[in-house]
């Protein structure tokens, strides 16, 4: 298994949710942390929770994934916090809570945005750095429904199957180049994600879905994500039987799941 012992790795998403749990994991591995997202203060508080003799090996950076003209000079800031980045976790992300006619184009456009043009704009944008490294491993926090797709998350699922699209022909191109590229998808991990998730005009839904409540800690998904990350796997399921079940029936029996799906609670 792969070593993390000073490895520089930059994870989007790390104010709160699985990738301030995987700040805090991280930092027993002897990485150095790069940790973006929008709200600053928040990602002080991470870096302030974490032990007090790991804190030069923390940076932050804060930057906004639907800004896509900020995202290179993002990215040259994040390689200069620690002068390389190995591992980039691609986890910032929103989700949705509405139908795709009661969406608007603009909730879509905003979600894919984020989800999916703000993953590989960092991923193109480090990809010169890494080659010149001659090695790199991008992380991708994807879904499980970037596999399945569920109601009252069309943009969402399309956004993350979207990244499947472009990570499995990214991996293939790059292959000869020792990058690497693990897709990681989850089911249900308690986190405020449907809080933020975004109803079809574009506010916010304000509320812990029964899913999500009931779903597996962020502390134990970023436990399973970092051993995948060690043992440089392609793909990965985290989550309950339910999820897993989900994605194996669509993969073996498709015409079942999309029955099963209709009848399906999915919040
Ligand atoms: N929780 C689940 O059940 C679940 C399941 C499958 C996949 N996932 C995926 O896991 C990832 C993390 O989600 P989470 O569950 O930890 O939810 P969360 O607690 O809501 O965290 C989302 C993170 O994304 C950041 N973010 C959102 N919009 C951003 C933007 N425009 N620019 C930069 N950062 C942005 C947020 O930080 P700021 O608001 O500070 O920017 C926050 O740190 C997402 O990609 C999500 O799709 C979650």
């Amino acid at each position: 298994m792969k070593s993390l012992k000073d490895k520089v790795i930059w994870i989007t998403g790390a104010s709160s949710g699985i990738g301030e749990a995987l700040v805090y994991e991280l930092q027993h591995h002897g990485a150095r942390l790069i940790l973006s997202a929008r709200r600053q203060e928040l990602l002080e508080q991470v870096k302030g929770n974490c032990l007090i003799e790991h804190h030069n090996n923390i940076s932050v950076l804060n930057l906004d994934l639907a800004n896509p003209s900020s995202l290179k000079k993002k990215t040259e800031d994040a390689i200069n916090q620690f002068g390389r980045v190995d591992i980039l976790i691609n986890n910032g992300g929103i989700s949705q809570r509405d139908s795709a006619m009661n969406t608007t184009i603009e909730v879509d456009r905003r979600i894919m945005e984020v989800n999916y043009f703000g993953s590989i704009s960092l991923s193109k944008h480090l990809m010169p750095h890494m080659l010149q490294n001659t090695s790199g491993h991008h992380v991708i926090i994807s879904s499980a429904v970037g596999i399945i797709s569920t109601p009252l998350r069309s943009a969402y699922s399309a956004s993350k199957h979207a990244l499947h699209g472009f990570y499995d022909a990214f991996r293939a191109e790059h292959h000869k180049d020792n990058i690497k590229v693990t897709m990681v998808c989850p089911g249900y991990i308690k986190t405020n994600i449907s809080y933020n998730a975004l109803l079809g005009d574009g506010s916010f839904q304000n509320k812990m879905d029964e899913g999500q409540a009931n779903g597996i800690s962020a502390g134990t998904c970023a436990q399973r994500i970092i051993k995948a990350i060690r043992k440089e796997k392609e793909e990965v399921y985290i989550g309950g039987a339910k999820e897993v079940f989900g994605i194996y029936t669509k993969r073996l029996f498709p015409s079942l799941f999309s029955k099963l799906i209709t009848k399906m609670k999915v919040t």
